[in-house]
């Protein structure tokens, strides 16, 4: 009997729909005749949950991810479920609980931009002259996101509201151990970005970091980095890095900047990892394009499928084991983009194609 390949499928809203049908059709594609069988689920996850079933996160959607080897999701929010309390929106009821549910506390978001399209990416092309290809290793779990939160109708007589930072160094171990993994697996560079020169956490990050990586990969070359000159580094010489780690937020932040340099948030995708295993033997996962649902062209079928076409693939790689079937898309991706099948976003003087075009380019090309 052939092996099962189980996954939940979450589109979510604004783009989600469209670009996650775009890469179902390419993952199909490029798992035909193999020695496995894809078998999902697809559930409403955000705003379309809360339209279909009250609630962003429902049970019914929650189920089926517990029951599976990995979540492919595209993305959440929009104005239409803004008007709602900031703790039933989307994002906060939707992505933030998934991830710690599942404890998924490593996100991992390479930034690639092709040398042949370095034309799509704000810098120079002299400051790029062969792309970029770094990575961003963002905690994912912790920090101000889940930190205690509160808002005071009255505090010395005005309204307030606070976040808190907290990190424990278990939680700071973890995620330097899956950013050492990845050095050792590209060029053993490893930057870790952090305030320490103001923040406490920020102090007891870099000293775990340093001792740390000091222990237990001496091999590797770790820089630190303050965020604000991580911020302008990444502006002025991405390939400076090789692997970037750092803590939630600055994670959040750092990989906009980074996407952005890279040419889109288009072509961004991400890995969001935990310590267990699924029922392969793999790591449990869930995938997803860094950018948003992107209302303002949502339904069109203008939006850029390859973020989420290579999520899939990276879902293929860590959740799967199938590095070969994951390279096999990230290539014909590369390939399209390369003879100049472009989306919009990445378009540059190119006539622009649809969803639906790009998906078939890459298709045509696996
Ligand atoms: C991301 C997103 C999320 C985050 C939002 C949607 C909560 O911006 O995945 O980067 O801040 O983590
Ligand atoms: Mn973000």
């Amino acid at each position: 009997m052939k092996k099962t390949f189980k996954f939940t499928v979450l589109p979510g809203d604004g783009i989600g729909p469209e670009v996650m049908d775009a890469a179902l059709d390419v993952l199909k594609k490029a798992c035909e005749g193999e020695d496995f069988e894809l078998s999902y689920t697809r559930c409403d996850v955000g705003g379309a949950a809360i339209d279909s079933c009250g609630e962003a996160l429902p049970k019914s959607t929650l189920e089926p991810c517990a029951a599976a080897d990995a979540i492919l999701f595209g993305s959440v929010g929009g104005p239409k479920w803004e008007h709602l309390p900031a703790n039933l929106q989307p994002e906060r009821a939707a992505l933030l609980p998934l991830r710690k549910i599942f404890k998924l506390f490593a996100n991992v978001r390479p930034g690639l931009l092709y040398p042949q399209l370095t034309d799509a990416s704000p810098l120079k092309k002299e400051r790029i002259p062969n792309g970029i290809d770094i990575v961003c290793i963002r905690e994912l779990t912790g920090g101000i996101y889940f930190g205690e939160k509160k808002t005071f109708k009255t505090l010395e007589g005005e309204t307030a509201a606070c976040d808190t930072m907290m990190y424990k160094v278990g939680e700071i171990e973890r995620i330097a151990e899956v950013a050492a993994q990845t050095a050792m697996r590209r060029s053993k560079k490893v930057c870790s970005v952090d305030k320490a020169n103001v923040l406490e956490t920020s102090v007891l990050w870099r000293k775990t970091v340093s001792e740390f990586f000091a222990k237990n990969y001496p091999e590797i070359e770790l820089k630190h980095l303050y965020v604000d000159n991580a911020a302008m580094q990444l502006a002025r010489d991405p390939n400076q890095f090789d692997v970037i780690f750092t803590e939630n937020m600055f994670g959040d932040i750092l990989s906009d900047e980074m996407a952005v340099v890279c040419g889109s948030l288009g072509m961004l995708c991400s890995a969001s990892l935990g310590d267990g295993s699924n029922s392969l033997g793999f790591k449990f996962g869930l995938y997803e394009p860094a950018g948003g649902s992107a209302p303002d062209i949502a339904g069109k079928g203008i939006a850029n499928p390859c973020a989420q076409i290579l999520s899939a693939a990276m879902m293929m790689r860590y959740s799967f084991g199938r590095d070969d079937i994951a390279v096999k898309i990230e290539s014909a991706v590369r390939k399209a983009v390369c003879d100049n099948v472009r989306t919009g976003d990445i378009a540059f003087g190119n006539k622009p194609v649809s969803t639906k075009e790009m998906a078939r380019a890459v298709i045509d090309r696996l």
